[in-house]
């Protein structure tokens, strides 16, 4: 039985949390880690929030289309230029026809949602929820299509921000 000296301190827990942040922005990684994370995350694109309100490794999207990338942020932007109106049409690939028509709007996140509930057996339960994920995934299935199994990519702060506007909640877990 679990006894009250077995619980692991406050620390151990402070630590634990740590160190799965930084496996998870290990893993998510987009750029090159030449690139300066104050530059990437430097908006050009006008539609990121303030910058003290990012995590340390949030991005502008416009930082896609001009510092390094990884292997993973090749094939996002690739797919992104394969599907939005050519770069500098927008300030921003959030106001794009392709997020604004497309990724943006409640048929897709619904339908989006619904699928990964019906594949997975999670019941919807908080719908902004599993409407802000279905939105997620359509960004991926549209732009790189298969990622990999269990691989994972920060998207930009600004699309991140586009998505929480939309369908909102009092909290953000992750996304
Ligand atoms: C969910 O998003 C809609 C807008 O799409 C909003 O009107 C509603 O208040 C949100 N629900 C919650 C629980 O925040
Ligand atoms: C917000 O987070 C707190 C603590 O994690 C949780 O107790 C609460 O139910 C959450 N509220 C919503 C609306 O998800
Ligand atoms: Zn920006
Ligand atoms: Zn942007």
């Amino acid at each position: 039985r679990l006894q009250m000296d077995q619980l692991p301190t406050p620390e151990a827990v402070q630590e634990a949390l740590l160190r799965q942040k930084e496996r998870e922005e290990r893993e998510t990684r987009v750029f090159s880690s030449k690139v300066d994370r104050e530059e990437a995350a430097h908006c050009r694109c006008e539609c990121c929030p303030p910058r003290n309100s990012l995590e340390d490794n949030d991005y502008c999207c416009s930082s896609l289309f001009s510092l390094a990338l990884l292997k993973k942020g090749v094939l996002f932007r690739d797919g992104l230029i394969s599907k939005l109106q050519p770069i500098g049409a927008h300030s921003c690939i959030s106001r794009d026809p392709h997020f604004v028509n497309y990724i943006l709007t409640d048929l897709a996140a619904r339908s989006s949602a619904e699928t990964f509930s019906m594949m997975t057996g999670t019941p919807i339960n908080d719908l902004n929820r599993s409407l802000r994920y279905g939105a997620y995934r359509t960004i991926i299935s549209s732009t790189i299509g298969h990622l990999g199994k269990g691989v994972r990519i920060r998207l930009p702060a600004c699309v991140i921000a586009a998505v929480r506007a939309k369908w909102p909640s009092n909290n953000y877990t992750g996304f």
